[in-house]
């Protein structure tokens, strides 16, 4: 008998897997991240990468295997304009023939512009904390939409915001490296009218486009204690409502990276600002001592940032970013849990009444994860730095057939 309580995806939801240029590209020599690498405040340098900017074609084969129909991926300021003012027309040209290989395997394209890093001449000369910056970064924008935005589905103009201004202007760990509230601030608003002013322009030339940001949403749970709760609200304000509610009418959808649960401790005994330990004045994060981030996994985390994030914003929701960090290895049944586990607490949050239009596994590769190097591994699929040969782990096809009966379905 049939059951009428079945789920089925919409017709159009997207499948995704999510990377960004510079974790995958290798030789982004003109980055501010390259020049933080070199400086030795990183634990790997990110080298080649993945040499994705030469063997992209390869990730294609790949994703078309795995039965995306859309990929998130950003564009390298540094390569499009490498000197203040100059665009190179020969790495334009590049990222067109990579978005034009996608679409001609019918994968949309959800591209963001600005995946964390600018060029150096941006970050000497300018900075996000100058207001100068909106100008130079929405010509940036301008550009990219001229020369590319026929290609694109849908935009990610920031990503995640909040984690590059909490870490480069206060925490310091990030580039510039500042630990300055007046200059985060001032890099805030320059963040904030820069998006608004990209949002106008595309639309101005794309009516119908998709233009947001991504949130780094993870879902931090109530305490008994009063204090943590009010630290639970502070910090929420912090990552999402501070620079949320400032583009609240600027947004056609709320783009969503969720990875773990975050469940807060006071401890008197050890107040000190670590933030790569996460130990915020006292405050810490609980920890799994058997991930390699010392990260918690909390599917039903996704089921409830979707419900508290559906009617405060009253948007489509793209889960942008969802992944786990693991050690090395193909037989990864953690992750093969871990994606079954996601998609079965956004299936119900869907059943629900919450509009989610996508899902993109982070990530497609093993990346090089920033302060981290290469030891976290995120990827459905194994690289070895050496011979960047790509080897689909078990995830790859557990995700693979996931995505495969919800396609059946419709
Ligand atoms: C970032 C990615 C990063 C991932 C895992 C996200 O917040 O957008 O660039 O690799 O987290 O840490």
């Amino acid at each position: 008998m049939e059951n009428k309580n079945k789920f089925e995806f919409p017709k159009d939801f997207l499948w995704g897997a999510a990377a960004a240029s510079y974790q995958i590209e290798g030789d982004n020599k003109n980055s501010d991240w390259w020049r933080w690498e070199e400086m030795g405040k990183t634990t790997d340098k990110s080298g080649r990468a993945c040499d994705y900017w030469n063997q992209y074609k390869k990730e294609h084969d790949l994703l078309e295997e795995l039965g995306v129909n859309a990929f998130r991926i950003s564009l390298e300021w540094s390569r499009i304009e490498p000197e203040e003012g100059k665009f190179s027309d020969e790495n334009i040209k590049h990222y067109r023939e990579i978005l034009e290989d996608l679409k001609r395997r019918n994968i949309k394209r959800v591209v963001t512009l600005w995946h964390w890093t600018s060029p150096i001449w941006f970050a000497d000369k300018y900075g996000f904390h100058k207001k100068k910056s909106v100008e130079i970064f929405v010509r940036y924008c301008e550009k990219v939409i001229d020369e590319l935005g026929d290609l694109i589905d849908i935009y990610v103009v920031f990503n995640e915001p909040m984690v590059p201004l909490g870490l480069g202007y206060m925490g310091g760990t990030f580039p510039p490296g500042y630990k300055n509230p007046f200059k985060f601030y001032r890099a805030l608003k320059n963040i904030v009218d820069s998006y608004i002013e990209s949002y106008k322009i595309i639309h101005k030339k794309y009516k119908d486009a998709q233009v947001g940001i991504s949130y780094l949403y993870n879902w931090y749970e109530k305490s008994d204690s009063g204090l943590v709760n009010f630290i639970n609200k502070i910090s929420n304000w912090w990552r999402i409502d501070l620079l949320g509610d400032k583009i609240r009418n600027y947004q056609d959808y709320i783009g969503i990276d969720y990875y773990r649960v975050g469940r807060i401790r006071f401890d008197f005994r050890n107040i000190k600002l670590d933030v790569k330990n996460q130990n915020y004045f006292g405050f810490t994060i609980d920890e799994d001592d058997n991930n390699i981030m010392k990260w918690i996994a909390y599917p039903e985390g996704l089921q409830k940032v979707i419900k508290e994030v559906c009617p405060k914003y009253k948007l489509p929701i793209y889960i942008l970013e969802n992944g786990l960090p693991t050690h090395m290895g193909l037989n990864d049944e953690e992750r093969v849990r871990f994606i079954s586990n996601h998609i079965f607490y956004m299936k119900k949050a869907m059943q629900g009444g919450s509009n989610v239009k996508g899902y993109f596994h982070w990530s497609l590769l093993d990346n090089y994860e920033w302060l981290y190097g290469f030891g976290p591994r995120f990827g459905l699929v194994e690289v070895d730095y050496e011979t960047f040969g790509r080897k689909p782990k078990k995830s790859f096809y557990a995700y693979q057939k996931i995505i495969k009966n919800s396609l059946e379905q419709n």
